[in-house]
Order: structure tokens, then C-alpha cells, then sequence
């Protein structure tokens, strides 16, 4: 399976102001399952505009999102269903991406139910089990009933990547998914990442402006800038040999880097 963007822009024109943002622009990257892809990029150069697009939340203006050489916005209904299921979002917890009022088990089972995963509450409860055990929430009978806020951060970050991993996703596009974790916290995720990737073949689509992140966890290595890609390579690549001087620059102005 290949998810691509190619040559992908997506502008933003509000009716007040004149100027047209240009979000992206002509941005080509590729993704597979069982690889790590990383977007770095400093704030406001078109990261989440491009997870938003690979997600199917955005329409692009020019270029398109393909899967396996199918153009996503010429699916018919089922088909964008299924892509909408293989490739599936991990967002930042603090965004609100768990609803307060609903249990861990109502949560991640809701999902299982609404793309038909699972029949009845027995099978469902099953799966939840199964995938909260994936992600490191052992005994899953312990988490299963709990809020939202009776979660620690780090806890709340596994659930959403649960409720992900539930619908057997190929590809899962991770924005800033880890940043607001401490180090320890945010190395367990990233371990439960790795883990998925490993046991599971899932590949991600990993945003961060966290380069010492990038450095442990990615294969391959996306360089944005004012909404461009600048450059893409191996991990090993782009840190020993970065051809782009704003690559260099980022990687100076990173903190502990070996
Ligand atoms: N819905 C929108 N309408 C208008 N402009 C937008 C919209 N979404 C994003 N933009 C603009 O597009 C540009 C890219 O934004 P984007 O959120 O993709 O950057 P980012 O790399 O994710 O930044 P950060 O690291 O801060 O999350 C910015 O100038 C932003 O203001
Ligand atoms: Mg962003």
C-alpha cells in the first residue's frame, strides 16, 4: 500500500483580507505501512495543513491525495469510507480529542461499532480489550471505565491511539501527537509507536517539531518550509548530510542532539 501526496498545494483565501495564505504548495511525499515518516518544520509552514489533507479533513486546491494511484476526491462513497479507515489520526490530547463525558470503553467501542469492526457489545468490548492491551494499558479492565480526566496525559495519548489502531489502520498520521508529553511519558508513547509499527506493519505520517524525537524514532525524514518541502530523505541522511541550509539551520538550533 502507498498513500502519496503529489505536487499538493492548498491555499486559503478569506473573503476579508486579499491575500490568499498558501498553507502548501506543491508538496509530494509518500507513506507506507511499517515506515516512520516525520514532517519537521518550523510553526506555521504547513505541517497540519498537510496531515489535514492526507487525512481527507481538506480538500486540496491543486494536486492530489492518492492511494495506491487512486485519487481520494474520485472515490465513490464506500471507497472513501475504507480509505477514511486506513488511515486514521492521532491529534494532540489538549485539542479536546476525547469527549469528556464518555468512557474509555464507550470511546474507543463507539468507533468499532460506527465502521462495523465489531457485532454486539460482547464482540466490541473484546476488541476494545484487545487494542487497549496494544498499547500498553494492562489489565484493559482497569482503564476501560474510566473518564477522560481520571487518565494521565500520557494514558489519554495511548486511548486515542487505541481508538486509532481499532480500526486497523495502514497508515496513521500523528500530529504533534507526543509534544505536550514530559520526557519519560512521551518516550513511552513513542515506545508504543514503535511497538504498533513492528507488530502491527502500521506506518505513520509523525509531525513534530521535535527534532531529538525525529532523530530516535523516524525512517524517513520531510524538511518544510513556508509551506514547501524542501527536502526528504533517510533519517540517517538528512541528519549527517543535510543538503538544505535551513535544514542545517534546524538541526543546530536543536536541542541535544548527538
Ligand atoms: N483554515 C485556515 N484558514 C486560513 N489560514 C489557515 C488555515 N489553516 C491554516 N492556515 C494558515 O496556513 C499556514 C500553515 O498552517 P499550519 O497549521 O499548517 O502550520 P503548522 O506547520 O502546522 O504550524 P504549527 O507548527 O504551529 O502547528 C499558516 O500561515 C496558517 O495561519
Ligand atoms: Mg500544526
Amino acid at each position: 500500500m502507498l498513500l502519496e501526496a503529489i505536487d499538493v498545494s492548498k491555499t486559503f483565501r478569506s473573503r476579508r483580507s486579499s491575500a490568499p495564505v498558501h498553507a502548501v504548495q506543491n508538496a509530494t511525499l509518500q507513506a507506507r505501512p511499517g515506515e516512520f515518516v516525520a514532517i519537521v518544520g518550523e510553526s506555521g509552514s504547513g505541517k497540519s495543513t498537510l496531515a489535514r489533507l492526507l487525512l481527507d479533513l481538506l480538500d486540496p486546491s491543486e494536486g492530489s491525495i492518492q492511494l495506491d494511484g487512486r485519487e481520494v476526491g474520485s472515490m465513490d462513497r464506500t471507497e472513501r469510507r475504507a480509505y477514511r479507515r486506513s488511515v486514521q489520526a492521532v491529534l494532540q490530547d489538549p485539542a479536546g480529542s476525547l469527549n469528556p463525558r464518555k468512557r474509555v470503553a464507550q470511546a474507543i467501542g463507539e468507533v468499532i461499532r460506527l465502521h462495523g469492526m465489531a457485532r454486539g457489545s460482547a464482540e466490541t468490548r473484546h476488541r476494545v480489550t484487545e487494542v487497549l492491551e496494544l498499547v500498553g494499558m494492562e489489565p484493559a479492565a482497569a482503564f476501560m471505565d474510566r473518564f477522560p480526566h481520571e487518565l494521565s496525559g500520557g494514558q489519554r495519548q495511548r486511548v486515542l491511539i487505541a481508538r486509532a489502531i481499532a480500526l486497523d489502520p495502514r497508515i496513521i498520521v500523528a500530529d504533534e501527537a507526543v509534544s505536550a508529553l514530559d520526557a519519560s511519558v512521551k518516550a513511552g508513547v513513542l515506545a508504543v509507536m514503535a511497538d504498533l509499527k513492528d507488530r502491527l506493519g502500521v506506518g505513520y505520517v509523525f509531525i513534530t517539531h521535535d527534532l531529538p524525537v525525529v532523530q530516535k524514532v523516524a525512517d524517513h525524514v520531510y524538511v518544510m518550509r513556508h509551506g514547501r518541502i524542501l527536502e526528504h530523505g533517510p533519517k540517517d541522511e538528512i541528519f549527517a548530510n543535510p543538503s538544505h541550509p535551513y535544514t542545517r539551520e534546524l538541526l543546530a538550533a536543536s536541542p541535544a542532539l548527538p
